[in-house]
């Protein structure tokens, strides 16, 4: 995104009267806002009925914003349709898993499949297109919200029906899908596609590969939905970027798909403030997000300025924690900083929200935080230069949804817990990484780390071997390569396509006791632990670093190296405790930063680097005043303080250190 920094919020002016826009415009200039998000759940009021319109009230609302120089990120409203729409045509209202339907009277209401809604909905999309798309305020097209986030998928006969088409083009015939699913298997062979249906309430474990299918469906038919959208919008206005709202590591939906269609990628970070990792969890999504098409810019389209109301119990941001997590995104990449939403709404599900301006109005600290952190973004320049990051963690969708599938050794085998595992002692020893598809190119990355990479089809297996024989370095961890496209085990000691580089043959697998934890020994004495799962490896032919040293696997080898072409894997066989990953990763140059060179603990180093510019940015998560060493020959940006070689900073402190060359 080219210009300055954009920083902002959802704006839901319907819920006011005029007289608070005026007041609304003043505090934005105040606050230094330049970009609000307009329209999201605006349907209602813009087609109160059928082919009805009414746009003027919103016109006017972007006449004021024009007049003040803010610009508008103009949303489509179909994420809500309004109470006639399911009134008039209840096939659109969505049906669970058992058969019953979603009522109106929240939102997201909607069938993706339903003709009448797809209908509805370009009408509207059209309508917005041609009465506001040429407005001078619009600068981008915000297509619908959080698609999938309340009712990821739905199991009408809309779908059904849907679903037995796109099985028809994939496979071609009832054969070819019958040994896909392996319908062999509790006789469920199909005699046609028509007695085909969505994977409904059934009495006990579904057909994995059927349910696989279903996921891959339900994520198109939302996406070509969201494409009929960007259509309509683009015929309007070409020159206006669209983007639509992602929700970072969202299981339903294969971001890197829907990343693809986009010319910048958003994401709303709703992150709990009361988890301990929170830092680290805001980072992992921010890294994923950026990754998802590197050829494209990123920002944050929701943060809160506090706290959610959806959590049993809705801990706040401690005081200056959402200026250090704004930094956070900014030091990952993004071109913007917004909020969920601009004023605190008074009535709705939503009332007791936090919002960029409270209940309180401008009275309270947490407006105090957002106004000083606006207008301290309006003059911060930074230039648009890349993050320093020099590996990869691996990452599929399709992977995720075959992973989590019913029936597997582990079912608390969750991808985002395997994700932290790998991706915690980065975070805290200040090693940025990207995220990567299994097929993407990855020569350029110094290391890779594939953790349960459970579903690889033969393509995506042979790029990572083939990035390791031409000399690059792969961190694999248990559970990778299990099965192919269609959930199929690949025969023979685990790991299909991938198998030729674990250094040993993995023959069985171990779930541990959720209480259990098994001492691992290193190659020089040197013991850590491990807990969880372990892997049975025989016959390695690579180097063993560690072995269990107790339980009933003991001996059993739990890291190998080997050396595969041109390049080392480490292979990781159970969920070893940082220290161990720590030794893992002591093996690996582009994951390793030696302690005395880390940042202090609950600080987060990030640096983005240009060819003649490099920012540092530190945040310190911490609530403890620490002291940073940084190489001297810098600027301070915020302070604009001379920098000294230890850099004091207090608790949810940051600094942004520029250096030129
Ligand atoms: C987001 C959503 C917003 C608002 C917010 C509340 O998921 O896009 O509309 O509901 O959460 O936390």
């Amino acid at each position: 995104m080219a210009g300055p920094l954009r920083f902002g919020g959802d704006y839901n002016p319907e819920q006011w009267p005029r007289p608070v826009w005026e007041e609304d415009v003043r505090l934005m200039v105040e606050a230094g806002v330049n970009l609000v998000t307009l329209g999201v759940f605006s349907w209602a009021m813009l087609e109160p009925r059928e082919g009805q319109y009414e746009f003027d009230w919103l016109r006017d609302v972007l006449d004021l914003l024009s007049r003040a120089g803010i610009g508008v990120d103009l949303a489509t409203p179909t994420a809500s349709p309004p109470p006639w729409v399911a009134a008039r045509y209840p096939g659109t209202l969505p049906v669970d898993e058992a058969g019953l339907r979603y009522w109106p009277g929240s939102r997201q209401h909607f069938c993706v499949c339903s003709p009448d809604y797809r209908r509805l909905a370009r009408n509207i999309v059209e309508r917005l297109a041609k009465e506001l798309g040429r407005h001078q305020a619009v600068e981008m097209w915000h297509i619908h919200n959080e698609y999938g986030c309340h009712v990821p998928y739905c199991y009408c006969d809309h779908h059904e029906h849907a679903f037995q088409s796109w099985l028809e083009v994939r496979y071609g015939s009832v054969g070819a899908l019958n040994d896909a699913w392996g319908t062999a298997f509790w006789s469920q062979h199909y005699a046609d596609f028509s007695e085909v249906a969505p994977p409904r309430r059934a009495p006990t474990v579904l057909n994995p590969s059927q349910v696989l299918d279903y996921l891959r469906f339900c994520n198109e038919a939302f996406l070509e939905e969201m494409l009929e959208e960007r259509e309509i919008l683009k015929r309007a206005r070409p020159d206006l970027p669209a983007t639509t709202n992602f929700m970072g590591p969202f299981k339903p939906l294969d971001y890197f798909a829907w990343a693809r269609e986009l010319d910048f990628v958003s994401t709303d970070n709703h992150l709990d403030p009361a988890g301990p990792e929170h830092p680290m969890e805001s980072a992992l999504h921010y890294d994923l997000v950026r990754s998802l098409n590197k050829s494209v810019p990123w920002m944050v389209m929701e943060q809160t300025s506090a706290h959610v109301n959806w959590r049993a119990h809705n801990v706040p941001k401690r005081p200056g924690s959402m200026r250090a997590l704004s930094y956070q995104a900014v030091a990952r990449g993004a071109g913007g900083v917004l909020f969920f939403q601009w004023r605190a709404s008074r009535a709705g599900a939503e009332k007791f929200q936090s919002a960029m301006l409270g209940h309180a109005g401008s009275a309270s600290p947490t407006w105090a935080e957002v106004a000083m952190l606006g207008r301290e973004l309006e003059v911060l320049e930074v230039e648009d230069v890349p993050v320093e990051s020099k590996a990869a963690i691996c990452f599929s969708w399709p992977s995720w949804w075959a992973l989590e599938g019913q029936g597997q050794p582990a079912h608390d085998l969750l991808l985002v817990d395997q994700l932290h595992w790998v991706y915690g002692p980065l975070f805290r020893s200040g090693v940025a990484v990207d995220f990567c598809q299994p097929g993407e190119e990855l020569g350029h990355y110094g290391a890779v780390v594939v953790p349960s990479l459970y579903l690889l089809d033969e393509a995506d297996g042979q790029n990572l071997v083939a990035y390791v024989e031409s000399g690059g370095t792969a961190v694999i961890s248990f559970w990778s390569g299990i099965v192919d496209a269609h959930d199929h085990v690949y025969g023979g000691p685990y790991g299909g396509p991938l198998r030729g580089l674990f250094g040993g043959d993995v023959v069985e697998v171990a779930p541990m006791k959720d209480d259990h934890r098994a001492q691992v020994a290193w190659a020089d004495g040197s013991l850590t632990s491990t807990s969880f799962w372990v892997d049975r490896i025989i016959k390695t032919d690579g180097d063993v670093l560690a072995r269990l040293d107790d339980g009933p696997y003991a001996g059993g080898p739990v890291v190998v190296a080997s050396r595969r072409g041109g390049g080392s894997v480490l292979y990781v066989g159970s969920r070893l405790d940082e220290q161990g990953m720590e030794r893992v990763y002591s093996h690996v140059p582009a994951l390793w930063v030696p302690p005395d060179l880390r940042p202090p603990p609950g600080v987060e180093r990030v640096v983005r680097r240009g060819d003649h510019v490099s920012y540092e940015f530190l945040m310190n998560h911490s609530d403890d005043e620490r002291e940073v060493a940084v190489a001297t020959g810098g600027r301070e940006l915020l302070s604009g303080t001379p920098l000294a070689s230890r850099l004091k900073l207090g608790p949810q402190e940051v600094a942004v250190v520029l250096r030129t060359t």
